[in-house]
């Protein structure tokens, strides 16, 4: 790009909210240039869960190498960059810390815009990483290790809940169940790939809330799971993580596809972690389509965190509100920007 500033605007951005180091590089919110993820997975595998200073120092580690890929990757300098974006809530405060800190430094040293992006706005954006022309009103399913929500975006920047998860989030569940099997961390690959081999009728699960609105409870399927198997000590894992991605699968299609008919959506969007699971993408998209609705599943890869989707955001963000000041910190509680219905 020989140093110059071209007509796109090029967003560099950096998620540093959980366990994965994310730097990537976007132009005009939409056409990704690079996006590299690097994973803290097997750091914290040997606990059982992310420990949020080994979180930090790692983020610590590898985020220069990581930013310098991305450049690295897009093939631009500073001086073709126009923005850049941090994820400054919500998450662990120590690692976003790191990232918001490293943006400023970078914002300051290259003369650039800095602007703090909100991690679930980032995960709405995904899906117009993919398809910037989504046709709104859309209904998206959020799901990730932190959050369970149906959220209608009425435009970029105007969300309004439909429903939300009263107690544990669908990833925190796959996760908990996870480890009471003894199978690792984290819950949800392992738990998706076993089912595979399990039959999901061998155990009727209970669908919380099924009929009772758009909120989600899954703390009492956590507990259905360990007393079944607490009674039953011979039962086959792959049969429990079968039965088990079927009740959660079931009530977040279920919900998601009647919140999107009682609203009067067009399209249904998946985003966050849970998102990349192989069972509630195929139900997802043969649900909607039985309801007539347009559907989008984002690729996994913009599904789990990463910082494409915190580009995206930044970008529409730099353009609506302008630059963040670079007082500016990171909340670990930072909230949607939304009204609750
Ligand atoms: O969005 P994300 O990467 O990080 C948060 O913002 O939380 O989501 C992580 C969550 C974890 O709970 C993980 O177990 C879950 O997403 N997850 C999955 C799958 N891949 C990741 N859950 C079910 N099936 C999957 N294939
Ligand atoms: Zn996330």
């Amino acid at each position: 790009m020989n140093g110059e500033r071209t007509e796109r605007r090029l967003i560099l951005a950096i998620e540093t909210s959980c366990d994965e180091t994310a730097v990537a590089v976007v132009a005009d919110g939409t056409e990704v240039l690079s996006n590299v993820v690097s994973s803290q997975i097997d750091l914290h595998a040997t606990f059982g869960g992310v420990v949020p200073e080994v979180a930090s120092r790692a983020h610590l580690d590898k985020l220069e190498t990581v930013t310098a890929e991305a450049m690295d990757r897009a093939g631009v300098s500073p001086t073709d960059l126009h923005g850049i974006a941090a994820t400054c809530g919500p998450g662990l405060i120590g690692a976003l810390l790191i990232g918001v800190s490293a943006a400023k430094a970078l914002a300051m040293a290259w003369d650039l815009p800095y602007v703090g992006v909100n991690h679930m706005e980032g995960h709405l954006f995904a899906t117009f990483l993919e398809k910037p022309d989504l046709e709104p009103p859309v209904v998206v399913l959020l799901v990730s290790g932190g959050h369970t929500m149906i959220v209608e975006v009425a435009e970029p920047g105007r969300y309004r809940y439909l429903g939300s998860t009263i107690d544990d989030a669908a990833g925190e569940a796959f996760d908990k169940v996870a480890r009471y099997l003894g199978l690792g961390y984290p819950g949800g690959p392992i738990i998706d790939r076993l089912a595979a081999d399990g039959d999901a009728g061998a155990v009727r699960f209970p669908r919380a809330m099924m009929d009772d609105g758009f909120d989600f409870s899954f703390s009492g399927l956590k507990t259905a799971v360990v007393n079944y198997v607490r009674r039953h000590p011979e039962v086959d894992n792959a049969d429990i993580a079968a039965a088990f991605q079927d009740a959660v699968v079931d009530v977040l299609v279920t919900k998601t596809i009647r919140a999107a008919l009682a609203v009067g959506a067009r399209t249904v969007c998946l985003g966050g972690g849970v998102a990349a699971n192989s069972q509630l993408r195929a139900r997802f998209a043969a649900e909607a389509e039985a309801a007539g609705l347009a559907h989008l599943v984002p690729d996994r890869a913009f599904c789990t965190d990463n910082a494409a989707m915190i580009a995206a955001a930044g970008h529409w963000r730099l353009r609506n509100d302008g630059p963040t000041g670079l007082d500016g910190g990171a909340d670990p509680s930072l909230k949607l920007p939304v009204t609750r219905s």
